[in-house]
């Protein structure tokens, strides 16, 4: 992303914010794994986004109208022996030079310096939850300073997330054109998943080949863990093991997305193990497909999430009463949630840099309309745990999920993760006619 991008959005941030008020952003604290081991780093969302900036131990802040800078850094400054260990540094210089910083610190010395920048400011926006070490700092820095009663009256304390995350709600181009990216790149690791899989290949087997196409195209990471859900497993909503084998016959639910640039992709496709839906499946699978298709349509200007919400269910409820799966009268089933034992999750969620993104649902109490550059995944399904009770047999163990995800535009909506196969036709024409080579 351009340098530009980020000086016009803490642009956008510094005028929202009122006189005398101060931003503060920590990066994401390390995780540690185990013995000189930690989880790989990976930048808090809202401060790269307003950074840019992807090293780990670093604060931002921000304060309008300041004569020295309004754009502030604390980060790791040049150390050439941690440097051998751990690797390169921007450094206090760099950070200035690289990422439009005005005014730097060493992180060390941040217990003598954000207290005098602290001192005397009728609001601090800073979010308190996503690093309890900070936390714990920023209280004893505003406990020491309100003894000193410099501090008048006592500063309100406002999630900077209020700010910001209506901003990281609505893409600009530039995201658009990452997310679009992260969704090409999964569509094609799920086609790559359809083409590997085969029975009695192994669920982890097959998150190789997701996690192969993802790095081979630049992406390090998905953007959360992979699902790869075979026969019974995919009623588990947030399977993760990933470790059994694949039986002829039954279905694999595979829901993965890869991080492009920090943006997610978040796509779910489901698929015969051997190639070929059986009767009840292919039943199933149209079934939700036409949820899905029904509820994309409604992905439009002013329309909202319960909007596409309700699209879903209505045709879910329709199929699963003419099944006889669902009995009684279809408001009923509707009003009182009777389908709810087979679809117990809502249709979308914002998507952006984090796979479920920031951004409010409702504004005072009312479902939003959706607006252009906003993006929502669409991902209807089904799923007949093995112990339910009072249904066929044969339906047991089912759990279909279809998730796109789609950018709203004036018109309605663009599918961005559309290259991922989806009809029945295409599904049963490249499973399993793919090697591992
Ligand atoms: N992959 C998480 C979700 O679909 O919400
Ligand atoms: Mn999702
Ligand atoms: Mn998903």
């Amino acid at each position: 992303m351009h340098r530009n991008e980020y000086r016009q959005r803490r642009k956008r941030l510094l005028g929202m914010m009122p006189e005398n008020s101060i931003a503060i952003l920590p990066t994401s604290p390390a995780h540690p794994r185990n013995r000189d081991v930690e989880f790989p780093f990976r930048p808090e969302s809202t401060f790269h986004y307003l950074t840019g900036f992807d090293e780990p131990e670093a604060v931002a802040v921000m304060i309008p109208d300041r004569e020295e800078g309004e754009f502030l850094m604390f980060c790791r400054d040049r150390d050439a022996h941690a440097e051998r260990w751990d690797g390169q540094r921007l450094g206090l210089k760099g950070v200035r030079r690289r990422h439009g910083v005005e005014q730097s610190f060493d992180i060390e010395s941040i217990d003598r310096h954000l207290p005098d920048l602290i001192d005397g400011r009728s609001c601090i926006f800073y979010t308190i939850g996503n690093h309890p070490a900070l936390d714990r700092r920023m209280i004893e820095w505003i406990s020491a300073l309100r003894i000193r009663s410099r501090m008048q009256p006592p500063a309100d304390i406002v999630p900077v997330d209020r700010l910001v995350d209506e901003m990281r709600l609505r893409k600009s181009e530039t995201e658009m054109d990452a997310m679009r990216e992260a969704a090409r790149i999964s569509a094609r690791a799920h086609e790559r998943a359809m083409r590997i899989c085969r029975p009695g290949m192994n669920e982890c087997e097959i998150e190789a080949e997701l996690m192969h196409e993802f790095m081979r195209s630049g992406c390090r990471s998905p953007a959360y863990p992979s699902i790869v859900a075979g026969g019974a497993n995919a009623c588990v909503l947030h399977y993760v093991s990933n470790d059994c084998v694949l039986e002829d016959g039954g279905l694999l639910l595979i829901d993965a997305g890869a991080e492009y640039r920090y943006y997610a992709a978040d796509i779910t496709r489901t698929f015969p193990v051997n190639g070929k839906f059986s009767p009840t499946q292919r039943d199933l699978y149209a079934l939700v497909l036409a949820a899905q298709e029904a509820a994309i349509a409604a992905v439009a200007p002013k329309n909202t999430l319960e909007d596409v919400h309700q699209a879903a269910v209505e045709t879910l409820v329709d199929g699963l009463t003419g099944m006889g799966l669902i009995k009684g009268r279809r408001n009923d089933i509707l009003k009182n949630h009777r389908y709810a034992r087979f679809y117990m999750h809502r249709t979308g969620h914002w998507l952006g840099m984090d796979v479920h993104d920031v951004g409010d649902y409702r504004v005072k109490g009312e479902w939003r309309g959706l607006a252009p550059g906003m993006v929502t995944t669409v991902e209807p399904g089904l799923y007949f745990a093995p112990d339910e009770r009072n249904i066929p047999d044969e339906l047991r163990g089912i759990g279909i999920r279809i998730e796109d995800d789609v950018l709203v535009n004036e018109d309605g909506g663009e599918v961005l993760t559309a290259a991922a196969a989806k009809s029945i036709e295409e599904i049963e024409a490249i499973t399993g006619t793919g090697s591992a080579s």
